[in-house]
C-alpha cells in the first residue's frame, strides 16, 4: 500500500502542486486551491498498487470494416443533431453549463421522451429530492413518462443498483459534482472524487452500453471542482449556454468523438420547459424579419453556427465622449476585434471616432465568434455615427484585413439562401468570393472596407 500522500489540487484546472499558492500556477485561477490526499486515491492508479505484469494483446491492422455507431434518437430535434443523431450507445456525455440555466430541465424532457418511446431510462438526482424532481417533470408535462428515478450520491450503490436491472438505454447522473465514491479519500465535490466517480460512470457505460450523461456546474468560485476535469474522460462535452436576462439557451458541443463539433441547438425557456426554437434567426433578428425601415446603428449580419445559417442584429451607438478616453464597450462581441475595426475604420477609411465612445451590441444576448461579422460590425458603426440606415432588406458579412481589403468568407451561398428565406433583398459582402452560387438576392460586393464607408456615408443604398 503506497503512502498517503497530500496534495494542492486546483479545482478549475486538476493540476496538482506540492504547495499551497493563492494562484494556480496552471490556469491562473485564484482561490482554487485544495488540499487533496492523492497518494492513495485513484489518482494513484493500479502502478501505486505494484505487482503485476501485463499482459499482451493482439494488435489489429489500421484497415477494416466499420461499424456505424448505434444510436437512439430522444425526439427532441434540436438536441438530437447537436449529439450528432442521437445518444451514442456506450458512450458517455457531458453536459456543463452555469446553475440554473436548464440542465435538468433540458435531460428530463430528453429521458421523458426516451422513456416514452418505450427505452429505459434512470435519472439519478444528487441535488433535488424526489419530490422536487417528480415536481418539474408535472410541469413540463412529462409526470406519466416510466422513468425510473433515484435520489442518490454514491456511486457504489447507484451502480448497484444499476447492475440490479436490465442496463438502461440512458443514465442522467445530475450532477456529477454531488457523485462520490469509496474509491477516493476526498471530500465530495473536490476534483479527485469528481473524477473517480466520473470514471466509474463511465466504465459502467462501457462495460454494458448504456449511454451516461453526467450534468456538470460551470462554478466561478472554484470551491467544487468544474466539469473542465472530466472533459478529457467522456466521449461528447455539450454546454448549455444562455443569458440571465434572455429566455433562449444554446447547447454547443465542444468536443463529439461522434459527430460534428460545431453545432449548436437553439431553445427556448417557457413556463413549461424547453421549447425548440427551429428558426434561431427569427429569435435574434427580434420580430426584424424582412424589415422596410432600419435605424441607424443597426446591420444584420448572416452568421454561421456549425452548418447552420443564421441572421443576427447588430447594433452600435457612436456619441460623443465626454471622457478623456473614449470608452468601447462590446457586448456579444470580441473588444478585440472591435478595436481592430476601429483602427482600420480610422487608418484606411477616414472615420474619425477618436472622440467618440463605441458601444456595440449583438441583438438577443447572441455571441458572434466569426471574423465574418467585421463587415457588419463596421456598417453598424458607420451607420451609427452619420446617423445613416442601412437598408432595411440588405444582410451583410466580410470579414476585413487590416489593409482595409474585404476577404471573402466561407459558405457565402447558405448565409444568402437564409437571408432569401426570412425575406431580405440584398446582399453586402465582399467582391472576391470562393463560391459562385446563384441568389436572388441583389448582390454588393465591395473590394474595400472604404468602398462601403463610401456607398453608406453618400446614401447611395
Ligand atoms: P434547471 O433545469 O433546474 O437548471 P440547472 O439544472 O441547470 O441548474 O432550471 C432552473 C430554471 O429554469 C429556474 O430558474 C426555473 C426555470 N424553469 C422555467 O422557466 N420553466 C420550466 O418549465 C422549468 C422546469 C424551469
Ligand atoms: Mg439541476
Amino acid at each position: 500500500m503506497a503512502k498517503s500522500r497530500s496534495s494542492f489540487v486546483c479545482q478549475n484546472c486538476g493540476a496538482a502542486s506540492s504547495r499551497w499558492a493563492g494562484k494556480c500556477d496552471s490556469c491562473g485561477e485564484w482561490n482554487t486551491l485544495v488540499v487533496e490526499n492523492t497518494g492513495s486515491g485513484i489518482a494513484a492508479g493500479p502502478a501505486a498498487r505494484g505487482g503485476r505484469r501485463g499482459s499482451a494483446v493482439a494488435l489489429i491492422p489500421l484497415s477494416g470494416e466499420i461499424a456505424e455507431a448505434p444510436r437512439i434518437a430522444c425526439g427532441i430535434a434540436e438536441f438530437d443533431r447537436v449529439l450528432g443523431g442521437g445518444f451514442v450507445t456506450g458512450s458517455a456525455i457531458l453536459v456543463g453549463g452555469d446553475p440554473g440555466i436548464g440542465k435538468s430541465t433540458l435531460l428530463m424532457q430528453a429521458a421523458a421522451a426516451l422513456a416514452k418511446a418505450g427505452h429505459g431510462v434512470v435519472y439519478v438526482s444528487g441535488e433535488e429530492a424526489v419530490a422536487q424532481v417528480r415536481l418539474r417533470a408535472r410541469r413540463l408535462g412529462a409526470a406519466d413518462a416510466p422513468v425510473d428515478l433515484a435520489a442518490e450520491t454514491n456511486v457504489e450503490n447507484i451502480l448497484a443498483t444499476l447492475e440490479a436491472g436490465r442496463p438502461p438505454a440512458l443514465v442522467i447522473a445530475d450532477s456529477v459534482q454531488t457523485l462520490w465514491t469509496e474509491q477516493a479519500d476526498s471530500a465530495p465535490g473536490t476534483v479527485t472524487q469528481v473524477r473517480a466517480s466520473a470514471q466509474a460512470m463511465i466504465r459502467y457505460a462501457k462495460k454494458t452500453g448504456s449511454a451516461v450523461v453526467l450534468v456538470g456546474h460551470v462554478t466561478k468560485d472554484g470551491q467544487i471542482a468544474g466539469p473542465r476535469v472530466v472533459e478529457h474522460m467522456v466521449d461528447a462535452v455539450l454546454y448549455f449556454e444562455g443569458d440571465g436576462g434572455h429566455h433562449f439557451r444554446i447547447l454547443r458541443t465542444v468536443k463529439n468523438r461522434f459527430g460534428p463539433t460545431d453545432e449548436i441547438g437553439v431553445f427556448e425557456m417557457s413556463d413549461a420547459g424547453l421549447r425548440e426554437v427551429a428558426n434561431p434567426s427569427e429569435l435574434f433578428l427580434g420580430g426584424h424579419e424582412g424589415r422596410q425601415a432600419a435605424a441607424p446603428g443597426a446591420a444584420v449580419f448572416a452568421a454561421m453556427e456549425g452548418t447552420r445559417p443564421l441572421l443576427v442584429e447588430i447594433q452600435a451607438l457612436v456619441a460623443p465622449t465626454s471622457l478623456g478616453t473614449p470608452r468601447r464597450a462590446a457586448v456579444g462581441a470580441d473588444s478585440a476585434r472591435l478595436a481592430m475595426i476601429l483602427a482600420v475604420l480610422e487608418a484606411r477609411c477616414g472615420v474619425r471616432l477618436g472622440q467618440h465612445d463605441v458601444y456595440l451590441n449583438v441583438a438577443g444576448g447572441y455571441r458572434i465568434s466569426e471574423p465574418a461579422a467585421d463587415l457588419a460590425v463596421a456598417a453598424a458603426l458607420v451607420s451609427s455615427l452619420t446617423g445613416k440606415p442601412l437598408p432595411g432588406d440588405a444582410v451583410l458579412f466580410g470579414e476585413i484585413s487590416l489593409s482595409g481589403a474585404l476577404r471573402p468568407v466561407a459558405h457565402a451561398n447558405l448565409r444568402q439562401k437564409e437571408a432569401e428565406k426570412l425575406g431580405f433583398r440584398r446582399a453586402w459582402r465582399p467582391a472576391a468570393t470562393a463560391e459562385a452560387g446563384k441568389t436572388a438576392l441583389a448582390v454588393q460586393g465591395f473590394g474595400e472596407l472604404a468602398d462601403m464607408v463610401a456607398a453608406l456615408a453618400g446614401g447611395q443604398t
